[in-house]
This record gives C-alpha cells, sequence and structure tokens, in this order.
C-alpha cells in the first residue's frame, strides 16, 4: 500500500513539474517597450574593478521607470470599449477602458520605485566610486532629464543629506526644451527624422500594411469567432495587446485583455511592434544610425575633459524615453540582426531576433558607460591606459568592433569614426525643413 501512494505520489510530482514548465512562457516578459524591468530590489553586490584599474567616471542613460499609458494609447483603449460594448463576457472580463487621459504618461508607483531602486543599486555596486564623490555636488555629477520625472537621485543619496526621513538632498536636473535636445529627445528635435521616418515612412507603411492583412487579421478573426465580437478590426488586435501589457502592471490582471490572445498571438504582436520600432527608431533605416552622436559625442568629450584635467565632472546621469535608448544600440551597431526584421518572415525566424524591446528596452531600461584608468603594464612615462565597458541592463556587454567587454579607450572613439563631433543640424537638415 505504503508503495502504491509513493507511486501515485511520484508520478503526479513529475505531472506538475511537467506542467509548470511547459507553462514557464512568462507574458509580462513579452510586452514589447511596456514590458516591466526584471529587477526590482535594492540588493546588490559591489564590483571588483578589472585588475590594477580605478573606476574614473560613470555615464548612465536609463529610460524612465513604468508610465501610465500614453493619450494615444488611451484614445485606442477608448476604441476598443466601443467595439466590445456588447460582447458576452464584457462585464465579467472587464473588457473596458480603464484608464483617464488626465493621468496620461505619468509616472506610476512602480516606475517611482524602479529608478529609486536603480540608484540605491548603483550606490551599493560602485560604492568606492560614490563614496569618494558624495555629498552630491553639481560640479561632479550632472543630472540631466527631458520631460520626465526620475526618482534615481533619491536612490542613490539616500541618507547621504539632511533632507526628510532618508536625509536625502536637492539636485539640480539641467533640462532643455525638447526641440533643441539633441542629446536625449532625438526623436523631437530632429527635423529629417520627423518628416521621412515618423511621417511618410513609405516602407514602414509597406510592411505594417502586409502584417496588418496577413497575421494581424488572422488573429482577430479568431477573436471575433471565438468571443463573438463584431467590428473587430486587424489593427485593434495590436490595442488589446497593449490594454494587456496596462492590465498586468497596473492590476496583475491576466484575464481580462489578456484572456483573448493565445501565446503565439502574443508572440506575433511582440514582434509587429518590434518590426515598427525597427523602421522607426533602430536599423530599418540608415539616419537612424546616426541619429545617437550628439549624445555620445557629450559623454566621450565628458571623459576627454576629465582625463585632461580640465573637468570635474565625474558622472554623467541622463534620463530620457525608449527611443533615445534604441538610437544609442543603433549607433553602437548592438543588437543588429542579419535579416531586416520584415513583414513576411516566420515566426520561428523572428523568435531569436536580437532587436527584441522585450529584453532591451522595457520600461526603466538602462545602459552605463563604466571608464577605468589601469595602471598594469606601466612603464617609465607611459601614460595610464584608459578602458571603457558598456553595461547594458545592468550586465556587461561587448561593444561591436572592441575585443572584450573592456575595451580600449582610443579604440573605441576610432569606432565612433566622424560621428563624434558631427554635425547634427546638417545630418538633420535643419535648413530643409
Ligand atoms: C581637453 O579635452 C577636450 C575634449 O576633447 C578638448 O576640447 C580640450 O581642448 C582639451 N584640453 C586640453 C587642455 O587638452
Ligand atoms: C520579404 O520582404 C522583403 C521586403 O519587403 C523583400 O525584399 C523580400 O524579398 C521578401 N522575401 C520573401 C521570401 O518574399
Ligand atoms: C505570419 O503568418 C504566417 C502565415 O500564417 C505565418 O507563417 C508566420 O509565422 C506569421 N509570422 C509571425 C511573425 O507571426
Amino acid at each position: 500500500m505504503r508503495f502504491l501512494y509513493q507511486v501515485i505520489w511520484t508520478n503526479v510530482l513529475s505531472l506538475i513539474l511537467f506542467t509548470s514548465s511547459y507553462y514557464k512562457f512568462d507574458i509580462k516578459r513579452h510586452m514589447g517597450t511596456n514590458s516591466l524591468y526584471p529587477i526590482f530590489t535594492d540588493k546588490q553586490p559591489e564590483i571588483n574593478s578589472p585588475h590594477n584599474c580605478k573606476l574614473e567616471k560613470l555615464l548612465l542613460l536609463a529610460r524612465h521607470g513604468t508610465r501610465y499609458p500614453e493619450d494615444g494609447d488611451i484614445d485606442n483603449f477608448e476604441e476598443l470599449d466601443k467595439v466590445f460594448h456588447d460582447v458576452p463576457g464584457r462585464k465579467k472580463y472587464k473588457w473596458e477602458n480603464k484608464f483617464s487621459l488626465s493621468q496620461n504618461a505619468l509616472l506610476y508607483f512602480r516606475g517611482q520605485k524602479e529608478h529609486f531602486l536603480l540608484g540605491k543599486r548603483s550606490f551599493k555596486k560602485y560604492h568606492k566610486f560614490w563614496k569618494k564623490i558624495l555629498p552630491y555636488d553639481p560640479n561632479i555629477i550632472e543630472f540631466r532629464s527631458t520631460k520626465v520625472s526620475s526618482s534615481y537621485s533619491i536612490g542613490l543619496l539616500d541618507g547621504h543629506g539632511i533632507l526628510g526621513k532618508g536625509d536625502t538632498q536637492p539636485i539640480f536636473i539641467y533640462t532643455t526644451s525638447l526641440s533643441k535636445d539633441y542629446e536625449l529627445a532625438i526623436h523631437r528635435s530632429c527635423p529629417l527624422w520627423k518628416n521621412t521616418i515618423d511621417k511618410n515612412n513609405q516602407i514602414l507603411e509597406k510592411q505594417v500594411s502586409e502584417f496588418t492583412s496577413t497575421n494581424l487579421t488572422e488573429i482577430a478573426n479568431h477573436i471575433s469567432k471565438k468571443y463573438n465580437v463584431k467590428n473587430l478590426l486587424p489593427i485593434h488586435t495590436d490595442y488589446i495587446y497593449k490594454a494587456c501589457a496596462f492590465d498586468i502592471i497596473f492590476f496583475n490582471e491576466y484575464n481580462s485583455w489578456c484572456k483573448l490572445l493565445r501565446k503565439n498571438d502574443i508572440l506575433t504582436l511582440e514582434y509587429f511592434s518590434d518590426m515598427r520600432n525597427y523602421y522607426r527608431f533602430a536599423y530599418g533605416n540608415d539616419l537612424n544610425k546616426r541619429l545617437a552622436c550628439r549624445l555620445v559625442t557629450k559623454f566621450v568629450n565628458d571623459v576627454d575633459k576629465y582625463l585632461n584635467g580640465t573637468s570635474t565632472l565625474k558622472a554623467d546621469l541622463f534620463f530620457a524615453h525608449s527611443e533615445t535608448i534604441s538610437f544609442l544600440y543603433t549607433f553602437l551597431g548592438l543588437y543588429k540582426d542579419s535579416k531586416p526584421l520584415t513583414a513576411n518572415l516566420t515566426l520561428d525566424e523572428v523568435l531569436d531576433r536580437k532587436y527584441k524591446s522585450s529584453e532591451i528596452c522595457p520600461f526603466a531600461a538602462n545602459v552605463y558607460f563604466e571608464v577605468y584608468s589601469c595602471n598594469e603594464n606601466l612603464s617609465e612615462g607611459k601614460e595610464k591606459s584608459i578602458l571603457i565597458q558598456a553595461v547594458v541592463n545592468e550586465i556587461p556587454i561587448i561593444i561591436p568592433g572592441c575585443d572584450g567587454k573592456y575595451c580600449e579607450w582610443g579604440k573605441f572613439k576610432e569606432l565612433l569614426g566622424d560621428n563624434l563631433n558631427c554635425d547634427y543640424e546638417e545630418i538633420c537638415q535643419f535648413n530643409k525643413y
């Protein structure tokens, strides 16, 4: 009898293990740029610098944390709300618009916490570095941001000031009008981009219409039939996908809009969203490959000025948007697929694509550049060697063209070629538009 129980129990156990690994598909990690950042803790060990090296300078570009949907998305949810008005189960499954325009794009609680924790982790990770330069001094740490709020400084400086329960301190944030912010608001400040890529983008429109008439139509037909939805357009499936993303973030709700989508529908819609970003903010257009030149030039010149003693700035901490991060990746040659992301690829062909926003550009995505000076093999009269390492979403990566994770400063600058000190106004044809 006891033996029998054991056999049954072992079988039940293996069945549970089998099914749980089968269902390990994690929807919230497939929501494109509306995916949640995977790390949500203040725990962080201190890192070791490479042998005989010292961290001299830290550069950061971070996307804002989780926000409320933007007005365009809310308009789309309003449209879905109407389409689902008479659908059976509407009340039960809450197929309705859950957001109000008055809050559009505001930072959500989770978003406030994400940058706070990012700041706390930074303090722990680069402890020796920060300890020497805190308390905060705007000549040593530069905060810059577009029109987004960030709580990074509150996390970083927590306990280093005299104010409030957390002993924090005020900071100076440099910000400029969006149309003049060539470093951080690239998609708002480049006239050529706005007129040829954001608007009148024929390659993109062709891909979108092809994908809509095939893949999105198939998903829409399935939903219409199964849930008895009339007047569901193919493009509404994209709105459903977005509504699903915000259901997860705001309500931890997987059984409302998400319920309408099968696993493969989600993967297909995830691709659709990446495909559009690919033509708008990445390799899908040659212009996009140059647009982060002002941002990178600013970083490089700040490092050089520090190294030649004309600046005291040790940290550049910049806060902007997913578009800015995507332009930076594209500038550096990161996450470049060998084939262009077109509408006629099969799901199998795109599953392992490199340009996958869910992984590389979720809310609060970030890129650090660590700059080290090293004493190794220092012969008489020779200057210290300088190394740079890029860290994407807190994982070190190899910059394309470099031999390893720690890249020689001279080599890095060589890779940038004539994009260093670029003429943005000429690239963006300010005189024409
Ligand atoms: C220091 O570096 C900056 C940036 O490359 C450069 O513009 C400046 O002329 C340099 N100054 C000196 C004194 O070398
Ligand atoms: C897929 O589409 C691209 C761009 O529209 C085109 O160049 C390519 O030939 C197409 N491939 C196939 C197999 O149809
Ligand atoms: C698009 O639909 C075609 C035809 O059903 C399918 O073979 C392909 O895998 C789909 N592509 C994506 C990216 O889902």
